[in-house]
């Protein structure tokens, strides 16, 4: 016995930022290494994504999580006992295992989630080790690096109430020397967007969305949203210090029926929809476009990836999926995976999304879902997968906290050479 062998998992019901319900799990070995860990939750989701485990029943409007509450005090913790926490893969397994269904569709992806990213942070807590340690430990990588900030300071789409097309549209900071700095100058252009925003737009823009992004009523081109980032950035003295990158999220308006897609009252073909992308990339510093197809057209995106000179980032498209990364690798689909634990259900099933694609040379942002805590293990999943890139929204608690956690690995591991900055290095 080691002490690192897990004697009980629990879990709890809690609220998310939306306050909805989901899943704290927590994981306590022998020796009483403990790791508690909250699970996000996505409303913009994919087709392919983990199936979360929901009580569908008149509380919480059909949200609740007791089920999964249920189902990981009753099958997981026994099948689980006796596990040792340093051994991620066996506790993962264990889980796929458990389930049967390849998806989670059993036990739920919410309990697969929480409970091996809770094994991962006892873990880290019997080795004393911090938890960005532990994550670049069972991914097999050498360094570890503060990720450049993708801050989502203008909302559309699904998450907000706006008349605009894509889900998020983002300023990238691309001259800071750490992520101190990043996160100090993108927070000054989000107060000056702020000021220009309510002045041009009214008072409402200073509204945020589900991601503390600004929703400016009445803003419907993605043009519009660039050019007020820019005056933005130009007001602040930041000239040439940020490109800016969408979240287009162009499953949710895509028609599957027609195979259109409809944005700002015009209705694209998929290879129109590449000419709208050439167009926007030619005339903006839009250096990042995020699900710029249907979750479905690998060779769509194969196309625009081919032609455009930018990072071509697969969300739904590969849901953290390594066989859909692989799939993309194939069919040259995108050159960049979002990394979304809770789409694939386990640690180090995200994990091998993410080597599968640095192999390939495919660059990997760790993302927030729209649901979230303030737990911050996702600033520790970016530092020690070597991402390079994070995206976590903007505002609200439960995104600075990701920052907040990021300003204080950086300021323990000292000195330079930590921050990746943008462009990524290739
Ligand atoms: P989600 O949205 O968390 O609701 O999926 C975020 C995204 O699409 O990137
Ligand atoms: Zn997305």
């Amino acid at each position: 016995m080691s002490g690192f062998e897990i004697r009980t998992v629990g879990a709890r019901e809690i609220l998310d930022c939306r306050l909805e319900p989901t899943l704290r799990v927590t994981v306590e070995t022998d020796a009483g290494f403990r790791g508690r860990a909250d699970v996000p939750a996505g409303r913009s989701t994919g087709s392919h994504e983990a199936v979360e485990l929901r009580d569908g029943e008149d509380r919480f409007r059909g949200r609740g999580v007791r089920t999964a509450v249920g189902t990981v005090e009753e099958t997981v913790a026994p099948a689980l006992a006796g596990t040792d926490v340093r051994d991620q893969r066996a506790v993962d397994d264990a889980l796929r295992d458990l389930d049967g269904t390849g998806r989670f569709a059993e036990i739920g992806g919410n309990t697969s989630t929480g409970t091996s990213l809770a094994a991962l942070k006892a873990a880290a807590d019997g080795l004393d080790v911090p938890l960005h340690e532990r994550v670049a430990d069972v991914a097999g990588r050498e360094e570890v690096t503060l990720p450049v900030p993708f801050l989502d300071v203008i909302e559309g789409g699904e998450l907000a109430a706006t008349e605009l097309g894509f889900q998020e549209h983002q300023l990238i900071p691309t001259n800071a020397e750490s992520f101190a700095e990043a996160i100090r100058m993108g927070a000054e252009v989000y107060y000056e967007l702020g000021d220009r925003l309510e002045a041009a737009y009214g008072d409402a823009s200073r509204n945020v969305g589900v991601e503390g992004g600004y929703t400016p009523p009445g803003m419907t081109d993605p043009r519009e949203a660039f050019d007020e980032m820019l005056a933005a950035v130009e007001e602040c003295g930041y000239g040439d210090s940020f490109a800016l990158g969408i979240d287009a999220a162009a499953t949710h308006f895509h028609d599957p029926e027609t195979g259109t897609y409809s944005l700002m009252g015009e209705t694209h073909t998929p290879a129109e929809m590449i000419d709208v992308y050439d167009d926007l990339t030619s005339t903006y510093p839009l250096e990042s476009i995020e699900d710029p197809l249907d979750e479905a057209d690998f060779s769509t995106t194969a196309a625009l990836t081919e032609r455009l000179d930018c990072q071509v980032i697969g969300d739904d498209l590969f849901v953290t999926n390594p066989e859909r990364v692989e799939r993309g690798v194939e069919a040259g689909a995108a050159n960049a995976l979002l990394l979304k634990v809770n789409q694939v259900g386990t640690v180090t099933g995200a994990f091998d999304a993410a080597a599968t694609a640095s192999e390939n040379g495919y660059a990997v942002q760790v993302s927030e879902r729209s649901g979230q805590t303030p737990d911050p293990w996702l600033a520790d999943v970016a530092v020690g997968l070597d991402a390079g890139q994070i995206k976590t929204g903007v505002t609200r608690g439960e995104r600075t906290e990701q920052y907040n956690r990021l300003l204080g690995i950086e300021e323990r591991l000292g000195g330079d050479g930590h921050y990746g900055g943008w462009p990524p290095a290739t």
